[in-house]
């Protein structure tokens, strides 16, 4: 809870930081892979630092956590906080390396606000930093502790690479050591660590798109200006070792009866795909409503898998936008307004940042509360702070 003392000084320096904080962020950064270039080895992405999104996703994510203590100083901003937990997590973050954040991330406020800020300024700054490390810490730390191992990465040898769709592939792993594995749910994602062109390694996320439970499948697609797709698709062989972590991510299937409406766009089926397994695998009769959008029918990377899902369930249905139709298909971008929505339905979204934001604003305006609605971004949460 912030503390009475620093409420108004939080709520007074709020706008200068908030108009800062878009070059505090990259100072900061810089600051922490000067004193720490191992940083850059296996944690941090290369890619997320030079494009800016890492930077603005955490300075996002600070003016929301701030803004939220000011307006509600006795709770704290869950949803956020779920989000970027999972994330550390599934990069085995630990405890010890918030002081080393702290240190440069105020080293970092101290230099841009150097005019301004005064004691209790810092004072009040260290303190909203305290309560997002400690709350972030608890969570880390319960997550942990529902592994069923205590490693954060562990080996996996390619079982088979699949091609699905144009540009995008199918990675199955198999253990290749003996630890115990985490049941993972659908919906979530597992952090994969390889070694990129000069040597260094590079961590990405892949949401699983098959089984969930014991089973690790994921599906790339290609990005031809990345660092770690090129690598899967075009350097790791069938009988190659990767190091993957345990299973995260808070977007999975939630309990209940009621239909579910799953909507994705492009490689963005991934975690949808895995959400309709499970559905199909326990032989569900909720109803369920499966969109997607593609820009042609043989991109759609899960095709075969998701239409045979939905096949096999008795309450499901799909509906398919396509830039080039072809028949049973419809034309152009997905609109829930072409829809018919059952109005009890449970929403999960993935895609690109503009279809999300654009069929989370239609489901709204159809009825759905925003709590209902559940979404997977695939690379820094850049929607908080835009
Ligand atoms: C929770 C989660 C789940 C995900 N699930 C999946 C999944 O199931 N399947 C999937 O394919 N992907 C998934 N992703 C995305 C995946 O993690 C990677 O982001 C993706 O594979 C691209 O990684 P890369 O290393 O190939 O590209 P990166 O190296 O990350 O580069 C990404 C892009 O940034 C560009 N870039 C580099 N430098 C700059 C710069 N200076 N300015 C602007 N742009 C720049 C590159 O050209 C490239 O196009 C997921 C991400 C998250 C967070
Ligand atoms: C209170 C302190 C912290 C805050 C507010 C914070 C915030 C964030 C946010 C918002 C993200 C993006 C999450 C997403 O949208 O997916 C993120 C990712 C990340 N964080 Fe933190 N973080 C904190 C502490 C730390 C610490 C101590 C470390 C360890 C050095 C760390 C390392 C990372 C890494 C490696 C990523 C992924 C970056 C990438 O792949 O580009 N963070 N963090």
């Amino acid at each position: 809870m912030l503390s009475d003392k620093s409420r108004p000084v939080i709520e007074a320096t709020l706008p200068l930081v908030g108009s800062r904080i878009g070059s505090i962020t990259p100072n900061f950064y810089a600051r922490l892979f000067a004193a720490h270039p191992e940083l850059m080895d296996g944690l941090f992405s290369r890619s997320n630092q030079r494009s800016g999104n890492q930077q603005q996703a955490l300075a996002g994510s600070i003016a929301a956590f701030a803004t939220h203590l000011v307006n509600n100083p006795g709770t704290l901003p869950e949803t956020v906080l779920s989000r970027i937990a999972h994330r550390h997590a599934s990069l085995g973050i630990t405890e010890p390396q918030y002081q080393v954040v702290y240190e440069h991330l105020f080293g970092a406020i101290a230099e841009d606000l150097a005019e301004v800020i005064t004691p209790e300024i810092a004072e009040a700054w260290t303190e909203v930093y305290g309560l997002m490390a400690d709350a972030l810490i608890k969570l880390e730390k319960g997550l942990y502790a529902a592994q069923a191992n205590d490693r954060m990465w562990t080996p996996w040898r390619v079982a088979a690479k699949t091609p699905a769709g144009t540009g995008s592939m199918t990675f199955t792993l198999e253990p290749a050591d003996d630890t115990p594995v985490t049941a993972a749910l659908p919906g979530q994602y597992i952090s994969v660590k390889v070694p990129v062109a000069d040597g260094l390694r590079q961590v990405r996320q892949y949401s699983l798109s098959g089984d969930a439970g014991t089973s690790r499948t994921f599906t790339t697609k290609l990005d031809d200006g990345g660092e770690v797709s090129p690598v899967l698709h075009n350097t790791v062989q069938v009988g190659d070792v990767v190091e993957i972590s345990n299973p995260y991510g808070e977007i999975t299937l939630k309990e209940g009866d009621g239909p579910v409406v799953l909507a994705s766009a492009g490689i963005g089926c991934t975690p949808t795909a895995s959400i309709l397994r499970s559905l199909a695998e326990s032989g569900s009769d909720r109803q369920v409503l499966v969109l997607h959008a593609e820009s042609t029918l043989d991109s759609w990377a899960l095709r075969s898998q998701m239409t045979d899902d939905v096949e096999r369930l008795d309450g499901a249905e799909l509906q398919l936008w396509l830039e080039k139709p072809v028949d049973g298909a419809k034309q152009g971008f997905m609109t829930l307004r072409e829809v018919d929505l059952p109005a009890d339905a449970s929403l999960y979204l993935c895609g690109p940042l503009p279809f999300m934001k654009n069929i989370r604003n239609e489901a709204i305006n159809a009825g759905i509360p925003a709590t209902r609605i559940h979404y997977e971004v695939f690379g820094p949460d850049i929607w908080l702070a835009s």
